[in-house]
């Protein structure tokens, strides 16, 4: 059906193969950043590090070169306990939840990972604790005692996200532990202004915590090296820039250990409570990845990470170029591992004239798209084409750039619709009125300029998009697909076959001229789908379709060919590709994103921060099982000397009195409490407070307030029954 074009000279195609075959790389595996799995995401997130990456490896697998794409959630870190503080329930429903929703909705957008993992599957687990115990038994980590906020309220450790505050570089009050919501400042705790804990609304103290570090200016003269100096060139100039401002700043150690109970657990003696920093543990799930892909596949891994033949290239967005470009490389040079080739990351994505937020609620998710667009129609998977098109061409490659409704209907209706798929329609519609609905014969002899013109337009479309991806350039590599199929519609114009085929009569040797344009026009289309699909890959499967040919034509190899179609071929009727994007689709979307931010406003106050502790990791019936629950009976209570907070009681659990002390001082006076029926934990190991045993603990609860109040033992009489 389609076969290599025999008008290339062999020689030329000799030379060039053992070129490509010189300079190409063995295998690839391309990452896109882990997604936290803490909410639904935005076209942002897809244009900057999702899209980019899947046209990448499309292209790559349209070549039959060796590639692997990875991905997975990112399931650790405060940002997954916090979200379940805000859902009220408990960190695992938030990434079950999280992790199934983003799955679906990157294959709805046709985001092709060869995996899509989790951090939380124990085989990450694993992968993470060992590269830790590798870098920490070969000395390559620092331990530190350090002054931490600590949240007396609930015993914990703030960690970044739980500790907010006024930012001292722009004075807004929506500043993190690690960084600015408002002016995206990199921050510390230390530099907020009054901080509290998101936890319980409290102002923190300070408390000594250990913890190991990653030296990195140990490894300063590596990173100017290999970055500023090997890859000055090939490395996007807003990567290297952000890299060359870290490293000129003074390169710290940094923390790859936090006080937190929901991570993977720092794999050494003596670090209780103690798990690995997010930051740490995230990056290496591209390697489990990997791992868990091999198994699945029947291959080895290892090669993908250790083999220098191995180009690995990271999409991320612009916020996490200090993780993929300087602390991931350490760690994986340390541990051995090859390094990226390429970190080719975005910039950001605005929406109508103001920054995505999450917490303003000004964002389009991927699911609400996907609601909108593609499920609501037959044939919805045009509207994913639409959207990766669109995303593309404003990629913010290089600076900023910006979604608006109006640009995506622009981009739709003037050049998906009014360039592309007119002149694919028009072409078909031709064919079948001029030619019988066969692809025509070609006439060789009445080749003209304008013929030898478009088949030089192909050849060199072809290559410029092949040098464009190869250097991650998608909008140019774009652009001259959209701008191939613009000079077919001015071939066509120029040709007229449709007013030669008026004086068919008078001149017979009109046909010719017909047969050559179509001719040449089909050709160009099934070019178009080649080269189209690594973005549109839906677009192109429906061109396979009208023409009739298998996807397997789609192979990258076969574009500039001008024999794909063969002559008396039957071709079907024409379909259109896209449809238009109507005023009134628009202006709903509008409206709805002003009202969801205005719905958000008036949300804001009343939510944060949410008075709400964080339930703590799920336990099994047998943990439970552990504790002995009693009723008991408070006989008498006695403030405890020189402790404010204590009270002495003395309880009757039926079977025997016990004396407990309990921190209820500040809530209740002895005389209030006497008489009180109270749920006591029994075999809690004794503990001696202010020299007097306490033999067990009695339950209360808390109100949003801070109050205590006596968790009910409700109408029990009698001391000593268990509760369960
Ligand atoms: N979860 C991070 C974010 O959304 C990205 C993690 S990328 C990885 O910003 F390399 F750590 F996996
Ligand atoms: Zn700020």
């Amino acid at each position: 059906m389609f076969k290599i074009d025999q008008s290339l000279s062999p020689h030329l195609i000799i030379f060039a193969t053992t070129i490509h075959l010189i300079m190409q790389p063995k295998r690839y595996l391309v990452t896109s950043a882990l997604p936290y799995a803490n909410g639904l995401k935005h076209v942002g997130h897809l244009a900057g590090a999702y899209i980019p990456a899947d046209i990448y490896v499309r292209y790559l697998r349209s070549q039959k070169r060796d590639v692997v794409f990875v991905c997975g959630s990112d399931e650790h870190g405060t940002a997954i306990p916090i979200q379940a503080m805000k859902e009220h329930t408990t960190a695992q429903a938030i990434i079950d939840k999280y992790h199934q929703a983003m799955k679906e909705d990157f294959a709805d957008l046709n985001i092709s990972f060869d995996i899509y993992h989790r951090t939380s599957d124990p085989l990450h687990h694993e992968t993470a604790q060992e590269f830790f115990k590798y870098l920490h038994d070969r000395n390559e980590l620092e331990t530190k005692e350090t002054e931490q906020y600590y949240d007396e309220a609930s015993n914990t450790f703030l960690a970044d996200r739980f500790i907010k505050g006024t930012c001292p570089n722009c004075k807004s009050d929506r500043a993190f532990g690690d960084q600015c919501e408002t002016c995206g400042t990199a921050l510390s705790p230390d530099e907020l202004i009054n901080p509290i804990s998101t936890i319980s609304g409290n102002t923190p103290i300070k408390k000594k915590t250990t913890h190991w570090y990653l030296p990195l200016a140990k490894h300063e003269q590596f990173l100017k090296d290999w970055i500023l100096d090997q890859h000055k060139d090939d490395w996007r100039s807003s990567v290297v820039g952000q890299c060359k401002s870290w490293i000129d700043g003074g390169l710290q150690s940094r923390a790859v250990t936090r006080d937190l109970d929901w991570g993977i657990k720092v794999p050494l003696e003596n670090a209780e409570g103690k798990v690995l920093y997010v930051w740490f543990d995230a990056p290496i799930g591209y390697i489990s990845a990997t791992k868990q892909w091999a198994i699945d596949h029947q291959k080895d891994w290892r090669p993908y990470w250790y083999d220098n033949d191995t180009q690995l290239v990271h999409f991320i967005g612009k916020d996490n170029i200090v993780f993929h470009c300087i602390i991931f490389p350490v760690m994986l040079k340390l541990h051995g591992n090859i390094l990226p080739t390429n970190v080719p990351a975005n910039e950001f994505l605005n929406l109508e004239g103001d920054k995505m937020s999450t917490s303003r609620n000004w964002k389009l998710e991927m699911r609400d798209f996907n609601q909108d667009f593609v499920k609501k129609e037959n044939g919805g998977d045009q509207c994913v084409d639409m959207l990766r098109f669109y995303l593309t061409q404003i990629a913010p490659e290089s600076k900023d750039s910006e979604f608006t409704w109006k640009g995506f209907q622009d981009a739709v209706n003037n050049e998906l619709v009014a360039i592309f798929g007119n002149f694919v329609n028009r072409t078909f519609v031709l064919m079948h009125k001029l030619c019988g609905g066969k692809v025509p014969a070609y006439h060789a002899e009445n080749e003209d300029k304008l013929d030898l013109q478009l088949k030089e337009d192909i050849l060199s479309a072809k290559e410029k998009i092949e040098t464009a991806l190869e250097k991650y350039k998608f909008r140019e590599a774009l652009f001259e697909v959209i701008d191939l199929a613009r000079k077919g519609n001015k071939y066509m114009q120029e040709k007229e076959p449709w007013i030669k085929a008026k004086s068919l009569a008078e001149h017979p040797s009109n046909q010719h001229l017909i047969d050559n344009c179509l001719y040449n026009c089909l050709q160009l289309t099934a070019n178009l789908s080649i080269l189209i699909n690594p973005f549109l890959p839906s677009t192109s499967i429906k061109m396979c379709k009208m023409m009739k040919v298998v996807e397997q034509m789609l192979d990258w190899s076969n574009a500039g060919s001008m024999k794909l179609l063969s002559i008396g071929y039957t071709l079907r009727e024409p379909q259109l590709l896209f449809r238009k994007i109507e005023d009134e689709e628009i202006d709903f979307q509008i409206n709805k994103l002003k009202s969801a931010a205005m719905q958000a406003s008036e949300n804001i106050n009343r939510d944060s921060p949410s008075p709400y502790l964080p339930l703590k990791p799920e336990i099994t019936i047998d943990d439970f099982g552990k504790i002995d629950l009693r009723t008991g009976v408070i006989l008498s209570a006695q403030k405890v000397p020189k402790a404010d907070k204590l009270l002495q009681l003395e309880i009757d659990l039926g079977f025997e009195k016990r004396t407990i002390l309990s921190g209820i001082a500040m809530h209740f006076t002895p005389e209030e409490v006497i008489g009180k029926k109270v749920i006591v934990v029994a075999n809690l190991a004794p503990r001696k407070m202010r020299g007097i045993d306490s033999n067990g603990m009695i339950l209360m609860a808390e109100d949003l307030n801070g109050k205590l109040h006596f968790a009910s033992a409700g109408d029990l009489a009698d001391g000593g029954w268990k509760v369960s």
